[in-house]
C-alpha cells in the first residue's frame, strides 16, 4: 500500500468514527483543510521536477477526490441518521385507538316520561309544561286547600325568598296539580266563544319538590298530572284511561287495578289507585301508583268554568315510582345520585 492509499484509508476510518456533523467537519479539516494532510502533500510538490509533478499531482488529486467523495457519503449518512432519530422521537402511533367521547343516553326517568307522554298522546291528551317556582294561589288556594292546610307548612313545602307581583309567597311546586288550574284557565279563555267548551284532556309531567328524604322519597321528584274535563266525563272514563295506560306502560294485560277511597282537597270523591301484577317478582302485591278523583266544584269554578255544567277527573302519578317498578329498582335515590355505573344500565 503506498502513502496515498494509506491516506485514503485513514480518512475513511476517521470519517466513519465521526458521530456528529461537527466531528465530521473537524475530521475533514485534518485532510483537506488549510493545513490538512492532502493540502500539505500538494504544498510539498513545489520541490519536484516538472515530470514528477505531473504524475504525483494527478495521484494526489485522485486521492483528494476519493477523500471528498467519502466525506460526502459520510455527511449524507449522518444527515439520514439524524432525520431518522428525529422521526423516531416524534413518532405518532396512528394505529392507537382515539379517545372516544362517551356515548350518552336517556335517564331512566326521562324514558318513563317519554313513555307516559307517548301513551297518553295516543289517547288524545295534550302535554303541558309549567313553572317549577309557583304561587301559593295556584299551588294551594285555587285547589281548594283551606288557608290552614298542613301541606302549606314550611315542614312540607319549600318556600323561596321571593314574592309574586301581588306580594304573595312563592314556593317550589309541591305537586303538578297547579297545572290543572293553569291549563284549564288558559283553555277556557282561549275557547270562551265556543259552546260547549271543547273537552280538556291534558297531562303535565315535571319536577316537584317536598321537604322529604329517604329511600322512597327525594326532595326533588317527578309527578305527572292528568286532567279530563267535559260535559259528560265520569269515573268510568278514569278507570278506562288508567287500565289502558298501565297495561300499555307495563306491557301486560295481567294487571289488576284498584280504586281505594282517599281524600284530596281538590277532588271529591277521591281515590288512590293501586295496581297488582299477576306475574313476576311483585306478583299479587298492591302497589300505590296514583292519586285521583272527580275534580271538586270549587276547583272547576277556579278554572273559570261552571261546575253545574263541566265535570271530570284529575290524577297525579309518580313517574319515579313507575320507573322503579318497571326496572326493579329498590332505592329512589339511585336515580338522582348521577352514578354512571347505575345509569348506564338503562341504555
Ligand atoms: N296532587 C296529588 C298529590 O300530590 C295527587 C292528585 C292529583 C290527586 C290529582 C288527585 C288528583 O298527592
Amino acid at each position: 500500500m503506498n502513502d496515498l492509499e494509506e491516506l485514503v484509508q485513514a480518512a475513511v476510518a476517521d470519517f466513519a468514527a465521526a458521530g456528529t456533523p461537527a466531528q465530521l467537519e473537524d475530521a475533514k479539516a485534518r485532510y483537506t483543510g488549510k493545513s490538512g494532510r492532502v493540502t500539505e502533500l500538494l504544498k510539498g510538490m513545489a520541490a519536484l521536477s516538472a515530470e514528477e509533478k505531473k504524475t504525483r499531482g494527478a495521484a494526489i488529486n485522485e486521492t483528494k477526490r476519493y477523500i471528498e467523495s467519502a466525506l460526502t457519503e459520510r455527511r449524507q449518512a449522518l444527515a439520514e441518521a439524524q432525520l431518522e432519530a428525529q422521526l423516531r422521537a416524534e413518532a405518532l402511533d396512528v394505529t392507537l385507538p382515539g379517545r372516544q367521547a362517551g356515548q350518552g343516553g336517556l335517564h331512566p326517568v326521562s324514558r318513563t316520561l317519554e313513555r307516559i307522554e307517548q301513551i297518553f298522546g295516543s289517547m288524545g291528551f295534550d302535554v303541558a309544561d309549567g313553572p317549577e317556582i309557583e304561587t301559593d294561589w295556584y299551588s294551594f288556594t285555587a285547589l281548594n286547600n283551606p288557608e290552614n292546610h298542613p301541606a302549606r307548612s314550611m315542614q312540607d313545602t319549600f318556600y323561596v325568598d321571593m314574592q309574586d307581583e301581588a306580594g304573595r309567597p312563592l314556593c317550589l311546586r309541591p305537586h303538578t296539580s297547579p297545572m290543572q288550574v293553569r291549563y284549564a284557565r288558559q283553555h277556557a279563555a282561549t275557547h270562551a266563544a265556543t259552546d260547549p267548551l271543547p273537552e280538556i284532556r291534558v297531562i303535565a309531567p315535571g319536577r316537584t319538590y317536598r321537604v322529604d328524604s329517604d329511600a322512597t322519597h327525594s326532595p326533588m321528584f317527578h309527578q305527572c298530572e292528568g286532567l279530563w274535563i267535559g260535559e259528560n266525563v265520569s269515573f268510568k272514563d278514569l278507570k278506562a284511561v288508567f287500565s289502558d295506560f298501565f297495561r300499555t306502560f307495563f306491557e301486560t294485560d295481567d294487571l289488576q287495578l284498584r280504586f281505594r277511597p282517599s281524600f284530596f282537597p281538590f277532588t271529591e270523591p277521591s281515590a288512590e289507585v293501586d295496581i297488582a301484577f299477576a306475574q313476576g317478582p311483585l306478583k299479587g302485591r298492591w302497589l300505590e301508583v296514583a292519586g285521583s278523583g272527580q275534580v271538586h266544584p270549587n276547583v272547576v269554578r277556579n278554572f273559570g268554568l261552571d261546575p253545574e255544567r263541566y265535570i271530570g277527573f284529575a290524577f297525579g302519578m309518580g313517574p319515579d315510582r313507575l320507573t322503579m317498578l318497571r326496572y326493579g329498582v329498590n332505592d329512589l335515590r339511585l336515580f338522582f345520585d348521577g352514578d354512571l355505573r347505575f345509569l348506564s344500565q338503562f341504555q
